[in-house]
C-alpha cells in the first residue's frame, strides 16, 4: 500500500516535469513559427535572445555591470527581432494601406472628365453595373468605354447584346465618329448577338463561345447590354436568379473589365440593395432629369457604389458632345 502510494506520487511528479517541458517546447515552437511566417529571423527568438546574452561574459563584469549589460542586450533583442517583425507587420499600417489602395490598377472609362472623379478609372477586372431608364445614354456610355479602350489603350473589346442588333449599334456609334465595323475587321472588336433560344445553350456551355472570343482577340473590355433582357429570358424566378448568379460568376472569372447594363427599377437607389447591386463592384446610375417648373431636361450620372474607390458624391451633369459623352463636375444641376 505504502509502496503503491510512493509510485503514484512519483508518477504525478514526473508528469508535472514533463508537462512543463512540453509546454515550453510548444510555446517556443509556435512563437518561432509566427516569426517565420512573418519572414523575420529564422532562428527562434528565445535561442536568439540566449545567443545575445551569451555575448556577456559574467566573469568580466561586476554584478551591477552584468545586469546593465544583460538588459542592454535584451533591448537589442527587442529591436532586432521585434523591430523587424513590427516592420513586417507594417504591411497593415495606415500609410502602407494607402499606398496599396493607390496600387489598384485603373481602366480609363473614356468619358471625358470622368476618370479624375473616380481615382483614375474603373478598377481593372471589376464588374460595373450601369443602370438607367430607357434613353438615358447607357448604350452610348458603354460604346464609348469600348471605343476608347481599343483606340487609345489598345485594349480589344467584346460587346454582348441581347437587345440592339449589330447594324443599329454601328449606326448610332458612327454619330460620334466611332467606326466599330473597321475595328471588327481588324479583329480588335466583336459584337456577339444572342437571341432567347441561344442563351440557355450558352449557359449550359459555361459561356464557352464568349470565353473563346475573349481569347481569340485578347479582349480586356466587355459589355453586356443588357442584363434585364437576359433575365427576361427566364420565366421561373428561381432559375432566373440562379442564371444571373452564374453569369456574374463567369464575368468575374473572365477577368475583363466589364460594364453590365441594367434597366432601372422605379427607384434607381433600390438597385444598390438588390442582388445585382451586391454582385457588382460598382454601380453608376444615369438619369434624364427635369426639375419641377423648369422646361428642360438634363442628362446626368451618379456613382452609387464603387468598391475601393474614393469617388465623387456629386450628381454630375452629362453632355452628348460631338465626340462622345462628357461630364461637367462644376455644373450644379438643380
Ligand atoms: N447625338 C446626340 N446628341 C444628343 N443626345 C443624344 C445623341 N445621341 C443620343 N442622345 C441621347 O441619348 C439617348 C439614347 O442613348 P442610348 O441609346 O445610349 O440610351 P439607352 O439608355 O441605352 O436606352 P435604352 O434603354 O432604350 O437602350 C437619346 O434618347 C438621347 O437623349
Ligand atoms: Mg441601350
Amino acid at each position: 500500500m505504502y509502496l503503491n502510494l510512493n509510485i503514484f506520487l512519483l508518477f504525478i511528479g514526473l508528469s508535472h516535469v514533463l508537462g512543463v517541458f512540453m509546454t515550453d517546447k510548444i510555446e517556443k515552437h509556435s512563437v518561432g513559427k509566427m516569426f517565420q511566417s512573418l519572414g523575420a529571423e529564422q532562428k527562434q527568438p528565445d535561442s536568439k535572445k540566449e545567443e545575445l546574452l551569451e555575448e556577456v561574459k559574467p566573469e568580466d563584469l561586476t554584478k551591477k555591470e552584468f545586469k546593465e549589460e544583460a538588459s542592454q542586450q535584451a533591448r537589442k533583442f527587442d529591436n532586432v527581432i521585434l523591430g523587424k517583425s513590427a516592420q513586417q507587420l507594417g504591411e497593415i499600417s495606415v500609410p502602407q494601406m494607402q499606398s496599396k489602395q493607390r496600387a489598384i490598377e485603373r481602366v480609363s472609362t473614356g468619358v471625358e472628365s470622368f476618370d479624375e472623379l473616380i481615382e483614375g478609372g474603373f478598377e481593372k477586372g471589376s464588374v460595373v453595373l450601369l443602370v438607367g431608364a430607357p434613353g438615358t445614354g447607357k448604350t452610348i456610355f458603354a460604346l464609348q468605354f469600348m471605343h476608347y479602350g481599343i483606340v487609345a489603350k489598345k485594349e480589344p473589346g467584346i460587346y454582348i447584346t441581347f437587345e440592339e442588333d449589330r447594324e443599329s449599334l454601328y449606326k448610332h456609334a458612327l454619330v460620334f465618329g466611332w467606326d466599330f465595323q473597321a475595328l471588327e475587321q481588324k479583329n480588335l472588336f466583336r459584337v456577339l448577338e444572342y437571341r432567347p433560344h441561344q442563351v440557355e445553350k450558352l449557359m449550359k456551355e459555361g459561356g464557352g463561345p464568349i470565353k473563346d472570343a475573349i481569347n481569340e482577340i485578347g479582349a480586356k473590355r466587355l459589355v453586356v447590354d443588357s442584363i434585364t433582357s437576359y433575365a427576361l429570358l427566364f420565366h421561373d424566378e428561381y432559375v432566373k436568379r440562379q442564371s444571373i448568379l452564374e453569369f456574374f460568376d463567369l464575368l468575374h472569372k473572365w477577368e475583363t473589365t466589364t460594364i453590365v447594363i441594367s434597366e432601372t427599377p422605379a427607384d434607381v437607389h433600390l438597385t444598390k440593395a438588390d442582388s445585382l447591386g451586391f454582385l457588382s463592384d460598382a454601380i453608376i446610375a444615369l438619369y434624364y432629369k427635369k426639375e419641377g417648373g423648369k422646361s428642360t431636361r438634363v442628362h446626368c450620372c451618379e456613382i452609387l457604389k464603387m468598391r475601393g474607390t474614393k469617388h465623387t458624391n456629386k450628381v454630375l451633369a452629362m453632355g452628348f458632345e460631338e465626340t462622345g459623352l462628357k461630364v461637367y463636375p462644376d455644373v450644379e444641376i438643380f
